[in-house]
This record gives structure tokens, C-alpha cells and sequence, in this order.
């Protein structure tokens, strides 16, 4: 069975503005790798060849940079733009010209999961059903699409975004579907936010008798849309995947734990306590950087203390006594300048928060 894979990574990132005006929300970084690559390394261990990713226009020429034609991942990588966040299912609609009537495997771009998709995969070949869903209990599941399942687990109802929730079962965002789903798609409406949703053609499958699978994430999932979901998504990946590689330049400083210090990375003065992971080109100067911190590509650190920070690329920090639990933007200065009168000099963009204690 030739199985194909849809990955979405379109959609305006409201949530995460600022950091998302100037670029795609499934490029942010956690631990200095854009979550997109996470999502395609997980299709490609299931050894899928043909991946069709849904771009934005604000945003899709980043994509096409940063992903490329896919030969780095040994899969062929076709661009479907949608003009507009008409939602999920419309999504699908779009990309037919590409999925054909091939069956496949739909992943949202800014879904991270701890796990890989092996089994859930393999019970999609052998049981051969319309689709196949993921689900996982969560503390507020009206954020997301929820599940009502019988006694034996079998999924009876979807809703989109319910206020009053029928379990605490949320759909994750990784689907696999037969070509049936196109049907489905042609008949339903657009949603109260204006979105054709995949929930409600599931739901239409549903209603139709179709064979409808799910399984239940065992591992953890994260859905990174908000900086808190994102310093936590940090967290974990940084707990669990990061392994020590010091090559960068270290100069009377302790490098302690699992830290990546790249060999154009220069540490001076400095202690790094892991797990961390420094970037390309990194300056980091009378510093401490403690645990689960992320700093971009070509940042400067000097006479600053952070921890549990995603800095992007190109972010300088100077004269910090402590920065904690912050998400900074490519580009952006966070400077105590000491010879100044005790007052606050702000270029901020719009959305940014400031918190001063
Ligand atoms: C979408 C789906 C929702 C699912 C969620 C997972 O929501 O509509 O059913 O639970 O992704 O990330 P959206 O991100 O469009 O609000």
C-alpha cells in the first residue's frame, strides 16, 4: 500500500504573536531545531517517500527555505499553497491534486510528540479503517478537538473546541485517512469560526458507519501554540533527547551535563549547566546559563544569568542578573544599561509582553 504524508503548516500563529509576525510557528526552534523537522523526521522513520506540506502565503517562502526540496530527509517534498486558513479539512481539499486516491498520513506542523508512530501506523495497514485518530486525556479539552468513546473505547462522537466537554479526551494532530475522507470532506459546512473542519468530516465518517480507529497517546504531546507550551516543549525535549557534545572553544569556564556547544561557539568566564543547548556562533561572556535554556544561532551573552529560556537567533543579553522562563525573538536586545538613570528604554513591538517585578 503506497501511504502519502500531509503535514500543515500554514495557519496565522495568532497565538504566539509576536515571535509568529516574522515567521511560521512551526519554524520556532525547540532546542535550536524548528518543530517542522521533528514532525518530518517522525514521517520519514515510517518510511514515507511523497510529503505534501501546506503553506501560507505570509509565510510559506520560509518554509520552502528551511525544508527544502527534501532530499535531506530522503523524501520528495510537493508545496500546496492555501490562500487562507479556511481550516483543516479545507486543507486536505486542496492538496487531492496531490494525495490522489492514495491513503495517507496527516500531521499538524506544530505537534510534537514523545513518541514515534510505528504502531499506529502498522494498525492503519493491517485494519484497513476510513480513519484513524490519536487521543490524549488533557486538563482542558475544550482548547481541543474532544472524543466521546463507549465502554470498549470506541469513538462515538467528535466536536470541535466543545464548551462543555464530553470527556477529556483531545484529538492530537496526527490523522491517517483512506480516500474516503474526500467524500466526507465535500459535504460538510463551515465551522462557527469559519473553518471547514477535519473534526466534523471524521464525525461525518462517523455517521456514515465507516470504521473510525483510535489509539491513546501513552507519551507525552505537545501542541506549541503559546510560549508556555513552547518553554515546556523546550523542557522535555532538552530532558530527554539532548545528549553532551562540547566542541565550542572553552575558556576558564565549567561546561557541566548534557550541553551542545558547537565547535564556533565561545564560551569565556563563564558556567553552562546543562541540559542546554548553545548555537552556531554563540558569545557567551561572564555568564551562567543554567538548565533547560535554548540560545540561537549567532546570540551574545555577557554579564547575564539565565534559565529555562528559548532565545532565537541573533538575540544579545547584557548585564541580566536573572532571566527566567523567557521566549525571545530573533534579533531582539535585552540590555541593563547601568549608567542610565534608574528608568526603562523600551523599543517594543506590538504583542510583546514585559514583565518587571
Ligand atoms: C486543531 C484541530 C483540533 C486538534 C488540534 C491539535 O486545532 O482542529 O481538533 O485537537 O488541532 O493540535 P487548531 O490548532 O486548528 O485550533
Amino acid at each position: 500500500m503506497k501511504i502519502k504524508g500531509l503535514v500543515l503548516s500554514g495557519g496565522k500563529g495568532t497565538r504566539l504573536r509576536p515571535i509568529t509576525y516574522t515567521g511560521a510557528k512551526q519554524l520556532v526552534p525547540i532546542a535550536n531545531k524548528p518543530i517542522l523537522f521533528y514532525v518530518l523526521e517522525n514521517i520519514v522513520n515510517l518510511g514515507i517517500k511523497d510529503v505534501g506540506i501546506i503553506i501560507a502565503p505570509e509565510t510559506g517562502d520560509a518554509v520552502k527555505q528551511a525544508v527544502g526540496d527534501g532530499t535531506r530527509w530522503g523524501v520528495d517534498v510537493t508545496y500546496i499553497l492555501q490562500p487562507e486558513p479556511a481550516g483543516l479539512a479545507h486543507a486536505v481539499k486542496i492538496a487531492k491534486p496531490f494525495l490522489q486516491e492514495d491513503p495517507f498520513l496527516m500531521y499538524l506542523g506544530d505537534n510534537l510528540i514523545g513518541a514515534d508512530l510505528r504502531r499506529f501506523y502498522e494498525r492503519f495497514i493491517t485494519e484497513t479503517p476510513d480513519a484513524q485518530i490519536l487521543l490524549k486525556p488533557v486538563e482542558d479539552p475544550s482548547r481541543f478537538g474532544v472524543a466521546e468513546v463507549d465502554e470498549k473505547g470506541r469513538v462515538k462522537r467528535l466536536i470541535e473546541k466543545p464548551k462543555v466537554p464530553p470527556s477529556n479526551l483531545a484529538l492530537v494532530g496526527i490523522y491517517m485517512f483512506s480516500p474516503k475522507i474526500h467524500e466526507a470532506i465535500a459535504e460538510i459546512k463551515p465551522s462557527w469560526r469559519g473553518e471547514l473542519e477535519i473534526t466534523d468530516a471524521i464525525q461525518k465518517l462517523l455517521d456514515w458507519n465507516c470504521l473510525v480507529l483510535s489509539d491513546i497517546l501513552e507519551e507525552w504531546w505537545l501542541d506549541t501554540g503559546k510560549k508556555d507550551d513552547l518553554l515546556k516543549a523546550n523542557t522535555i525535549v532538552l530532558d530527554e533527547w539532548v545528549k553532551r557534545e562540547v566542541k565550542g572553544e572553552v575558556i576558564n569556564s565549567r561546561i557541566s551535563g548534557r550541553v551542545v556547544l558547537p565547535e564556533t561557539a565561545k564560551v569565556i568566564n563563564s558556567q553552562i549547566r546543562g541540559p542546554a543547548v548553545i548555537g552556531k556562533h554563540v558569545i557567551i561572556e561572564n555568564a551562567f546559563i543554567g538548565p533547560f535554556t535554548s540560545i540561537g544561532h549567532g546570540s551574545k551573552i555577557v554579564n547575564s544569568s539565565l534559565e529555562h529560556c528559548v532565545l532565537l537567533d541573533g538575540v544579545e543579553v547584557r548585564n541580566i542578573e536573572r532571566l527566567e522562563d523567557a521566549l525571545i525573538g530573533k534579533h531582539s536586545r535585552v540590555i541593563k544599561n547601568n549608567s542610565l538613570p534608574k528608568a526603562l528604554k523600551l523599543m517594543i513591538g506590538d504583542d510583546s509582553v514585559v514583565e518587571i517585578p
